[in-house]
């Protein structure tokens, strides 16, 4: 083995359990991700104690898989990475308390970090970041948008007032009998539907903030006015509803960011999160970015739903942040 960095990072944050070995010359060596996911559809949302029983049965064969596929042995890691905050306690306890035991065990820092940069930074695992940037971090949890200036350096420049994009996508695919999770069946049954069929709008204002629970409402009053007219409501109404809401989404975000890049003087826009995986939010942003002369730096899929690469990244980041002599202190998680 050489003199490289490397990281093993966890995150169990909610419903997903993740390892990954990151390296700061090869890049991520693993990337083992188990989810509960299956087991909350039936009631429609994430049901914490399932989560976090879920997580103490993954966590321990999720980070062996994931030592196994970097081919590395616990002599070879610099450092562990774990996620502790925001999120589910109890799942997030099962993280936080596996790392404790490893890192006493294999004599090894810890570095805690904030989902929500994790998040930001995931755009930038497999490239160098290019300061300043604006950062959109649209999740089923949050959507925040930063003007980030260095690592430790961001600022919250928007968030949302009620509800997450992606609790919004999940809401909505209820109300229209879509299943859970709500943002892929939305998008799914978006293809066959218009965007333009309604109107709906998301704005709340010429700031940067965002409000999604009202569109859901919208969204509610429709389906129930067409029940009520029809009996029914049809597939292509579904369909029609879908891709609208969809767009509505997506148009808000698309124009915030852009916006918040822009105006702070920003070249690159950086985007992450969950909701990040829809094609259509991709495809608006590529589009949207180029017409204003944005470079736009999104992560790849599988880098945008809950994962311990975006984790362990960071982690490799922190540490050389602090080792050039960066003034904030690596939060130490014990
Ligand atoms: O980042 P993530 O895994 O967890 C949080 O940190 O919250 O994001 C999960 C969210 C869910 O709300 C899910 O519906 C949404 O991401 N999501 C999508 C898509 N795939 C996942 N939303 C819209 N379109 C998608 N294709
Ligand atoms: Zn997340």
């Amino acid at each position: 083995m050489t003199n490289a960095v490397r990281v093993l990072g966890i995150e169990t944050s909610c419903d997903e359990t993740g390892a990954s070995v990151v390296e700061d010359s090869r890049g991520v060596l693993s990337n083992v991700v188990a989810t509960s996911l299956s087991q909350h559809a039936p009631y429609g949302g994430i049901i914490p104690e399932i989560a976090s029983r879920a997580q103490l049965e993954s966590i321990s064969a999720v980070v062996e898989e994931a030592m196994k596929t970097a081919r590395v042995a616990s002599k070879d890691l610099d450092a562990l990475a774990v996620t502790q905050g925001p999120g589910l306690i109890g799942s997030l306890l099962v993280g936080v308390s596996f790392g404790r035991a490893l890192s006493q065990a294999w004599n090894l820092p810890v570095v805690g970090i904030d989902h929500l940069r994790a998040h930001l930074y995931a755009a930038f695992i497999d490239h160098e970041i290019s300061f300043p940037f604006a950062g959109l971090v649209v999740s089923g949890g949050h959507t925040s948008l930063y003007r980030v200036t260095g690592i430790g350096e961001e600022t919250l420049v928007g968030s949302t007032r009620d509800d997450a994009a992606g609790e919004a996508f999940d809401k909505a695919a209820k109300i229209l009998g879509l299943g859970y999770p709500g943002g892929p069946a939305i998008e799914q049954a978006a293809q066959k539907g218009s965007p333009e069929a309604f109107r709906f709008r998301c704005d709340c204002g010429p700031g940067f903030d965002f409000s999604f629970s009202g569109i859901k409402t919208a969204v509610l009053y429709k389906v129930q006015n067409v029940k009520k007219l029809y009996g029914r409501v049809s597939g292509q109404t579904i369909a029609d509803l879908a891709a609208s809401f969809q767009s509505a989404v997506v148009e808000d975000l698309v124009e915030k960011s852009c916006r918040l890049a822009q105006k702070s003087r920003c070249r690159v826009l950086a985007v992450g999160g969950g909701v990040a995986c829809n094609g259509v939010l991709r495809l608006r942003l590529e589009e949207e970015t180029e017409r204003r002369g944005i470079a736009l730096c999104m992560a790849p899929r599988s880098y945008c739903l809950d994962n311990a690469a975006m984790v362990a990244s960071l982690g490799i980041r922190l540490m050389r942040a602090h080792k050039s002599g960066k003034r904030f202190c690596m939060k130490a998680l014990f």
